[in-house]
């Protein structure tokens, strides 16, 4: 059985980052999903000054350890402003400070979605360019644009945007 995190780069409790990232995590064969929720590893804002004072928060070490164990990484972005979101950019600083291969070169599958047309395209280019730097082993990626008419409970209903998910889950699948 393989370990799969899925991650919402967002702090909202109602992320529908979390929510795709778990839904596509839940879809890989032979897997057990492990939801690993930002609100649950909460991180003071990265300062060289805090690090030097008080260390590494425990947060980011319990984050770092389940990243370590995982077998497979699958992330879903928020987009603030064309980027990151700034608790997602906070736990790459941290995580970074105790090993510079916040990734740990596991396979990943990267994700955005964002209620407008783009999908979050911005930060999922921003992301497939850095996160190579340090760690990333990235698979295969995937924007889901426009999330609320794509989107249901029943999972992705839009039958040309399912057939690509598959496919990439598939190749993610034969990665990990
Ligand atoms: C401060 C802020 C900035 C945002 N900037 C963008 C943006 O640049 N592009 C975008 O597609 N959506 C943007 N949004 C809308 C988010 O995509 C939307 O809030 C989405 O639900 C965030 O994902 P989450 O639910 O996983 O947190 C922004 C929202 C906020 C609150």
């Amino acid at each position: 059985m393989k370990k799969i995190i899925a991650l919402g780069g967002s702090n909202s409790k109602k992320s529908i980052n979390k929510e795709l990232a778990q839904y596509t995590a839940n879809k890989i064969a032979n897997s057990e999903t492990i939801v690993a929720d930002l609100n649950e590893f909460e991180l003071p804002l990265y300062s060289t000054d805090l690090e030097n004072e008080k260390g590494i928060p425990d947060n980011a070490i319990k984050l770092n350890a389940l990243i370590e164990d995982a077998d497979g990484i699958v992330i879903s972005m928020a987009e603030h402003n064309g980027s990151y979101t700034a608790a997602f950019k906070n736990a790459i600083d941290w995580l970074s400070r105790i090993n510079q291969k916040v990734w740990k070169d596991k396979p990943m599958f990267l994700m955005a979605t964002s209620p407008g047309a783009r999908g979050g395209a911005a930060v999922l280019n921003t992301a497939n360019m850095a996160f190579p730097f340090f760690g990333g082993n990235i698979i295969a990626d995937f924007s889901l644009p426009s999330f609320y008419d794509n989107f249901s409970k029943e999972g992705l209903n839009n039958v040309d945007l399912n057939k690509t998910l598959n496919q990439k889950i598939q190749t993610f699948q034969e990665a990990i």
